[in-house]
Parts: C-alpha cells; sequence; structure tokens
C-alpha cells in the first residue's frame, strides 16, 4: 500500500515506514530541513488531516503541545494514512534536487590538519546538488548514517569531497580514521539541507567557518567565484590551533585567481594564522557595514550563535544570513 501525501498544489506518494520528508524530497519537491535528525525543527510541517507516527520525534524540538495542535517533524513523522499537511508559506511550487541513493568508491583518504581527513569518493552517477548542501553515507556493514557536507562545487557531480574531524569514539569516525581503505564501495544518500548558495543575491558574500564548518564554504565560495570571478568574497576560517588550518594553499592560490576573494585565518589558542582570535572579531574589525552582505556561517552552535551576532552588529539582514550547525559523526 502507498499512501499519498498532499501539501498545496503538489501530491506525492510515500510508503508505509518512509518519512514525509524523505517521501516529498524523492519526488523533487522541496520541504525546508536541515538535520534530518529531529533536532533543528526547520522541518516542523502541520498536519491538516489524516494519520501519522510521530515516532521517535524528540520533546525538545516538538513539544507536547505542538503535537497536540497537529504539529509534526517532517524528517521523522511517518503516514498511517493518507494526509494532507501543511508546509510554510512560499514553499508550495518550489523545486528541488532529488533525493537519491547513490553508491560510491572512495578514491582518496589524506590527513589535511590534525585530527582531520580528507575523503574523496567518486560517485557512480553524477549527484545534482546546491552548493553547500550535505550527504548521508552509510558506514560500511552498518546501518549507522552520517551526515558530511560536501565542499566541492556542483560543477563536479561525481567527485566529492568531505572533511572530518576525528570524533573520539564515533563509529563514522573510527571508520574513517582506522580501516577505510581507498577503492572500499560505500553508500550514500543526499542531497539534504537548506544551508545552500543564495542564486538571487548578487553583492559581496562574508563566509565564516568554524574547523570542518569550511567544508560547505568551499563549496560555496568556489560556486560563487565561477559565476562571479570579480564577486567580493570574505572567508574566516577559525581555527584552535595553527595545526588545524588546512586547504590554505589552495585559497592562497584563489585570492591570487580573483582580486576579490579574501582568505583570512584566525587562531583562537596559539599565536599564528593571519589573525591571532576568533573569526567573529576579525569579522567586525574588518567590515564596517555588511549592509549590502549575504552571510553564511558553519560551524559550532556556539560558533553559530557568535558569528550570527557578529553579522549583525554589522547590520547585515537576517533575512541575508545562512547558518548550518554541526552535529557530532
Ligand atoms: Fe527535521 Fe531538523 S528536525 S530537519
Amino acid at each position: 500500500m502507498t499512501y499519498t501525501l498532499t501539501a498545496g498544489t503538489r501530491t506525492v506518494p510515500c510508503e508505509p515506514g518512509q518519512t514525509v520528508l524523505d517521501a516529498f524530497l524523492r519526488s523533487g519537491q522541496w520541504m525546508p530541513n536541515s538535520c534530518n535528525q529531529g533536532t533543528c525543527g526547520t522541518c516542523k510541517i502541520r498536519i491538516h488531516s489524516g494519520e501519522v507516527d510521530h515516532r521517535n520525534s524528540p520533546e525538545q524540538t516538538l513539544t507536547p503541545d505542538e503535537r497536540a495542535a497537529g504539529y509534526a517533524l517532517a524528517c521523522q513523522t511517518t503516514p498511517c494514512s493518507d494526509a494532507v499537511l501543511n508546509t510554510p508559506a512560499g514553499q508550495d511550487t518550489t523545486g528541488t534536487h532529488t533525493l537519491r541513493d547513490l553508491a560510491a568508491t572512495v578514491i582518496e583518504v589524506r590527513d589535511i590538519a590534525a585530527e582531520t581527513r580528507r575523503v574523496l569518493l567518486t560517485a557512480d552517477e553524477p549527484l545534482e546538488f546546491s552548493a553547500g548542501q550535505y550527504v548521508e553515507l552509510t558506514v560500511p556493514g552498518t546501518s549507522v548514517r552520517r551526515r558530511y557536507s560536501l565542499a566541492n562545487p556542483p560543477s563536479e557531480p561525481k567527485l566529492l569531497e568531505l572533511h572530518v574531524r576525528r570524533q573520539p569514539g564515533g563509529i563514522a569516525s573510527d571508520w574513517i580514521f582506522g580501516s577505510i581503505e581507498v577503492g572500499e564501495r560505500v553508500e550514500i544518500t543526499g542531497p539534504y539541507g537548506d544551508f545552500t548558495f543564495d542564486a538571487e543575491s548578487a553583492g559581496p558574500m562574508a563566509l565564516l567557518g568554524g574547523g570542518t564548518g569550511l567544508a560547505p564554504l568551499k563549496g560555496i565560495v568556489r560556486h560563487a567565484l565561477v559565476l562571479n570571478p570579480d564577486r567580493e568574497v570574505l572567508l574566516y576560517h577559525g581555527v584552535r590551533t595553527c595545526a588545524d588550518v588546512y586547504d590554505a594553499d589552495f585559497f592562497r592560490e584563489l585570492e591570487a585567481r580573483h582580486p576579490g576573494f579574501r582568505y583570512v585565518t584566525c587562531v583562537s589558542r596559539e599565536t599564528g594564522g593571519d589573525r591571532e582570535g576568533y573569526v567573529t572579531d576579525a569579522f567586525v574589525e574588518d567590515v564596517s557595514s555588511a549592509k549590502e552582505f549575504t552571510g553564511y556561517i558553519c560551524g559550532s552552535d556556539a560558533f553559530v550563535e557568535a558569528s550570527v551576532k557578529s553579522f549583525k552588529r554589522r547590520r547585515m539582514s537576517p533575512r541575508r544570513i545562512r547558518r548550518e550547525r554541526f552535529t557530532a559523526g
């Protein structure tokens, strides 16, 4: 039996056990989403009619009152009947890259900074995605899936670049820093996420990344500079120690080719880098007004909060600030 889910003018099929979000994205229909883990609340929808199973929707993200009022988390909820639901205004006709399952092969694993590895995969088929999105990778031999942002631009749809920081005790991390081998086959699902390049914006851009939060920003910077090689793009990479800096040669070379691009490393716990201290302070020192800017932030919760504040301090419009929060792998 296949259920049907209707949101406005869109109707998609949904198998029992399939989440509402998965059903929409696999039909190429947009639905807001970020973590796909029930923790961010981005995918909150309202069920108008029909029965659903909220499964493990956490109370911190979906309160009992919200449940009682008909709200649900699309990334956790599965239908038990046909259903009609509401998504946020403006989402009704938006298309998206279709969510897919793909096989890929590990073609390179390299240490690029302290406790940090770059994993290059080549997918069996091209993956259409927007710069900044992420994929979920299934750890071979397990059902454990972990999310990794794509550091490559959409113009490279088969060569997928992931940046991975070691997480002690993490199943995916133990594999990537342990038994992973070139030639190994892996399964990925994607693309996910609404942390994407803003194709409507044409003005200057500022990007703040903490640690491996650099990954999606690298994809966005590369994509933006291909579209407009002269665009003003400021990239700040925040790390704790000099040993955490990576891809500096890549970005210096990009600076040499694009006069509007500036790359700044900020080291917070020792002397070194382009600047000592936090990216948020460096940004505020360098930019007197960010009114015309579009901002992108990727890092830990604390990093994202502090970065949003520094953007607002320089009068960046909140609707122009895009952000992505890390989850441990
Ligand atoms: Fe569903 Fe984050 S709670 S995408």
